[in-house]
């Protein structure tokens, strides 16, 4: 049975059944992450790949970063090579637990001859007193912030339409003020006087974002933003590029969506070349070259690690209809309407 997706304005149907099982396995040396998906007739083992930095080890030794959203997902893969390269992590999100948890996993793979640091520190973005005590406590903790990566955020599916103006807010207030929080932040306390590169994560918003309008607005806002401070912070040594990511699977990115958070992520597998999910580790080394000495020449940029989903399908469903406007008489109109009748006896 092939199981069929459809996203449609009035929200998101599965036409089938299909069950997903993420699992991990810790094997010898390398952590070994597959992502098996079960429908009504077949097993598919979608992805298979051992984490591990492609970067030199040492990279950012003495260096100190701050992640926001860095317990979890995205974030949580772009610590985890930071400390591996050397790094000092700060990471900040809202749920004090979550930060706790990934910070004991993760200082567990630092090794004891490494100079990188882990250190969680509660902070809704959203909230500029909140923004201004990471800062200073990073900095009274470290001394200095290289990097400020912007990975924090969140939305919810919803047709335009039915969003109201608490929920639209609340996906413009965490994904783009509190994006610009943090560089302001960062920047009037740390790198406006010692320069610095910030990356920021956007989305696959290039062709609008149906079904996540406000988070598509967001993003691209954020795009923007990332040009105007590249340049209004360049005198500074301050970098700022943005990534991308296509859709990339993780298990809280999928619990954000709730009961449709399997339907979102499986009706997303057609529309990518690649024909599967990316995965967090394939995110994280795009930042950490956007942060290294390797792209000392790049600032107001944005890498899509996409797979080249930007350029390909959209998961939204038109269906057809009869709703638009009528197309202007002429000549062009009569000779289709012509071929039209000459075809439809063979149809
Ligand atoms: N997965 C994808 O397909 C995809 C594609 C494009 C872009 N993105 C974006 O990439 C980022 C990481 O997403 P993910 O897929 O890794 O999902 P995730 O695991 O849910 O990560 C989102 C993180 O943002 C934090 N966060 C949310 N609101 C916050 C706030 N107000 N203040 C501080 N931290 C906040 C969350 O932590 P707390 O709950 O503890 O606050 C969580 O750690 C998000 O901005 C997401 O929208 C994801």
């Amino acid at each position: 049975m092939t199981a069929r997706y459809v996203l449609t304005g009035e929200g998101f149907y599965f036409v089938g059944r299909f069950l997903s099982v993420g699992g991990v396995h810790h094997g010898g040396s390398v952590s070994v992450r597959a992502f098996i998906l079960v429908s009504a007739t077949s097993v598919s083992v979608l992805f298979i790949m051992a984490a591990g930095s492609v970067f030199r080890a040492g990279l950012f030794n003495h260096r100190v970063a701050i992640v926001t959203g860095g317990a979890t997902g995205i974030g949580k893969a772009i610590t985890a090579e930071l400390l591996q390269l050397g790094c000092h992590v700060v990471i900040a999100s809202r749920k004090s637990e979550r930060l706790e948890a990934a910070a004991d996993e993760l200082s567990q793979l630092i090794s004891s001859s490494s100079s990188a640091s882990i250190t969680a520190l509660r902070c809704n973005i959203r909230q500029e007193d909140e923004v201004r005590n990471l800062v200073a406590s990073t900095l009274r903790l470290h001394g200095r912030i290289d990097y400020l990566v912007n990975n924090g955020g969140g939305q919810f599916s919803s047709p335009a339409a039915n969003m109201s103006v608490k929920g639209w807010n609340a996906v413009i207030d965490t994904n783009l003020t509190g994006t610009f929080l943090c560089c302001r932040e960062v920047y009037s306390a740390w790198m406006k006087d010692h320069g610095g590169a910030i990356v920021n994560i956007i989305a696959d918003m290039w062709r609008g974002f149906p079904g996540m309008a406000h988070t598509g607005a967001a993003r691209a806002a954020v795009e923007n933003l990332t040009k105007s401070l590249a340049i209004e912070w360049a005198s500074s040594g301050v970098r700022i590029n943005s990534v991308a990511p296509g859709t990339i699977f993780s298990k809280t990115a999928m619990e954000n969506y709730k009961e449709l958070g399997p339907v979102i992520f499986q009706m997303a597998v057609p529309c990518i070349p690649a024909k599967r999910l990316g995965f967090p580790e394939e995110i994280s080394p795009a930042v950490c070259f956007l942060l290294s000495p390797a792209a000392s020449f790049i600032s107001g940029a944005t890498l899509k690690v996409d797979a080249g989903q930007s350029l390909y399908d959209s998961v939204w469903d038109i269906p057809d209809h009869t709703a638009w406007p009528e197309p202007p008489e002429g000549e062009n109109v009569g000779a289709l309407r012509d071929m039209v009748k000459k075809l439809k006896p063979k149809l």
